[in-house]
């Protein structure tokens, strides 16, 4: 194997004691200890940068029950050249959620987003023994090590007005939406005991995408299960989006539909786009929180709901840093797009906010 990260781990100067005592809010319990207390796990988006930045990596440890592999696990950062993989980051990653004792989820192995170019230039029959040749060798690789595979990601996309609503791409546009189906079957077959789960976006909204593919998720999901085929359960991204409409009791309505299909409910990959929300800090971080605080208060009601994962647990390793998107609605809200995003739990400085304490409540009202 290559990932040495037992030596990364005291290199970067880990020890439990640290571990244990790291990133808690006050003296009371960490975000994991209130999940667990409320029968869910917490978890939270982590990646490269465990590997050099010390107090980071303790934080996460400290606040969740799993971790989720943020990127380095997708096609085009495996096999970014051609069909060969370099799994040596991903070993380390890995190896970094085992020594700290925390169990790994890892996201996507088949999305029709971010596919590399030299994808394109496949035949049919080519890209299906691409698609094979990854999920046996991606899956099978860290067979009993990642707990739960993402094996499908976002299967829908409106906009791009397709037969169906499917998200077009180079899977899709070679199999048909029988993709799908095919993943979780290779998945399952190369790792029978992961729980495999179909990861979505958008449901939240009451927008046109999100009133559109709820049913079609909905179902998809039918479909998978009358086929017989092995799905545990279905993720709700939740990057949540104050300026569109929402209504977050129809949406754990909608969850609960799921789980009445004997499905398990997972919450993949939460933060909130604060891009409408005042530049000024304080009142930035209220309206976040109590923007989480309204979506957890009805979705922490729906039966077999069991994870919520934070896409980053601080505004440090944000993805919106840097986002042309994020920044021009910033603008159009009247706001400064040089400004920070302050769209997590933790500031920059790794110091938790308000939304860490609405995280906090609504998971102790659960319990
Ligand atoms: C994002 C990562 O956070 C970014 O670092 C990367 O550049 C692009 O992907 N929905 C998903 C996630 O399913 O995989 C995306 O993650 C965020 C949106």
């Amino acid at each position: 194997m290559v990932g040495i990260t037992r030596r990364d781990f005291a290199a970067a100067g880990f020890s439990v004691a640290a571990l244990s005592a790291a990133g808690c809010a006050s003296a009371g319990p960490t975000l994991g200890q209130a999940a667990r207390g409320a029968g869910l796990d917490f978890g939270s988006a982590f990646d490269r940068e465990v590997l050099t930045d010390r107090a980071y990596g303790e934080l996460l440890t400290a606040q969740c029950t799993k971790l989720v592999v943020e990127n380095t696990l997708k096609f085009d950062w495996l096999r970014p050249k051609g069909p060969q993989a370099d799994f040596s980051h991903a070993d380390r990653i890995v190896n970094f959620a085992k020594q700290a004792g925390l169990p790994v989820r890892a996201t996507a192995l088949v999305w029709n987003d971010w596919t590399p170019p030299w994808l394109d230039r496949l035949s049919v029959r080519e890209v299906e023994a691409t698609f094979d040749r990854h999920i046996e060798e991606t899956v099978g690789r860290y067979r009993g090590r990642i707990a739960m595979w993402d094996v499908v990601n976002e299967p829908f996309f409106p906009i791009q007005r397709r037969a169906g609503g499917f998200r077009q791409g180079v899977w899709f546009n070679a199999l048909g939406p029988a993709y799908i189906a095919r993943a979780f079957k290779r998945a399952a077959a190369a790792d029978p005991g992961a729980t495999l789960i179909l990861n979505e976006a958008f449901c939240e909204q009451d927008d046109d995408w999100g009133t559109e593919i709820r049913p079609r998720l909905l179902a998809l999901t039918k479909k998978l299960r009358d086929d017989g085929v092995k799905i545990d359960g279905i993720g709700f991204q939740a990057h949540l989006k104050p300026h569109l409409p929402h209504d977050y009791r129809r949406f754990a309505e909608y969850a609960q539909s799921f789980a009445a299909l004997g499905l398990d409910i997972h919450l993949t990959e939460l933060d909130v786009d604060d891009s409408s929300f005042p530049d000024e800090p304080a009142a930035r971080d209220a309206k976040v929180a109590a923007q989480l605080e309204s979506f957890l208060t009805p979705v922490l009601g729906v039966n077999r709901l069991k994870s919520i994962t934070v896409w980053h647990l601080s505004d440090r390793f944000s993805w919106y840093l840097g986002h042309e998107g994020y920044k021009s609605q910033v603008r159009t809200a009247g706001g400064n797009p040089q400004r920070a995003p302050r769209t997590h739990l933790y500031d920059q400085d790794l110091r938790p906010k308000a939304a860490w304490h609405a995280v906090h409540r609504a998971l102790r009202a659960r319990a």
